[in-house]
């Protein structure tokens, strides 16, 4: 099954936990009309990149919500930040109105503002985003956390952001569970101790990394694996579990993105996590 995309109205019926009930099914909840109106300052940075080149995205991090990457004068680099910290709670607004069930259990990371192309070129294949991948992070070890992101299209000219979307993850684990390497706890323990990694990699974290790895080096499954374009415009908001749904991002230019965790418990169906369905094909809890 190739993952839906579910448009929610924001004058719709309120939500009832179907929509969580969805989005850990592996769908992507489209808003296509929620407004993050911008003023006439902030216009400029959907006009050129504020950036500072070397990094693909401009963030903002943690409770002080210091801004990394950008470019502008003092002035213009405040009025990003405080865009992003906008943008940051409008994401949790967002998460509070219609995922009322995560609102207690769910923390906000990062935010970024992607104002570059995406690059179809000179990028190394790991991380070559327009190949379908499940999200994973390789020195920042998510455990029991789920990985939810909120996108927004900012472009100011109507280019949309182009997506591919890809096979639930169940089928896509069938067919590259059987290649990945075992796991070694002993490693695990020595990446933690070198601080390759910030915490210990689990073997859910250790699985996540090879199979993104193995997706994204494996040209006939990215060339043939069931797959479908979607097209995101501007003004529309979308939200997935980046963690659990395939995807790859063809094209387009400004976006807005914030990144969530939410614990594995505290979802509405913890079954349906990618924790447990790996488990489970496994045959064995993960160490
Ligand atoms: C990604 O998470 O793979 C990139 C999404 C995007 O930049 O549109
Ligand atoms: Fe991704």
């Amino acid at each position: 099954m190739i993952s839906p995309i579910l448009t929610v109205p924001a004058s719709g019926p309120a939500s009832n936990g179907s929509l969580a009930a969805a989005l850990e099914g592996g769908a992507v909840l489209m808003f296509p009309d929620l407004d993050f109106p911008f003023s006439d300052f902030e216009r400029r940075f959907t006009e050129r990149p504020f950036a500072d080149g070397k990094a693909k995205n401009v963030n903002i991090r943690g409770e002080a919500a210091t801004l990394r990457g950008a470019a502008g004068t003092p002035e213009e680099q405040e009025a990003l930040r405080q865009l992003l910290v906008r943008y940051r709670a409008f994401s949790k607004d967002l998460i509070a109105r219609h995922l009322p069930e995560y609102a207690s259990g769910i923390s906000l990371a990062g935010t970024s503002y992607r104002p570059f192309d995406v690059d179809r070129r000179k990028m190394s294949w790991r991380r070559d985003d327009t190949r379908l991948h499940v999200d994973a992070f390789p020195s920042n070890p998510i455990g029991e956390k789920r990985i939810l992101r909120v996108f927004r299209n900012i472009n100011p000219s109507g280019q949309p952001r182009l997506w591919r979307v890809g096979e639930d993850f169940g089928s896509m684990a069938d067919k590259f569970l059987p290649k990945l390497p075992g796991y070694s706890a002993l490693s695990a323990r020595l990446l933690a101790a070198l601080r390759i990694t910030k915490a210990r990699r689990s073997e859910y974290d250790h699985l996540m990394l090879h199979l993104h790895d193995a997706l994204k080096q494996d040209a006939d499954y990215q060339a043939g694996a069931p797959q479908a374009d979607v097209e995101f415009l501007p003004g529309q908001t979308w939200v997935t579990f980046s963690d659990l749904v395939m995807h790859g991002a063809m094209g387009g230019r400004y976006m807005l993105e914030q990144t969530a965790y939410l614990p594995v418990s505290a979802q509405a169906d913890p079954d349906k996590s990618p924790q447990r369905i790996l488990a489970r094909k496994l045959g064995r809890p993960l160490q």
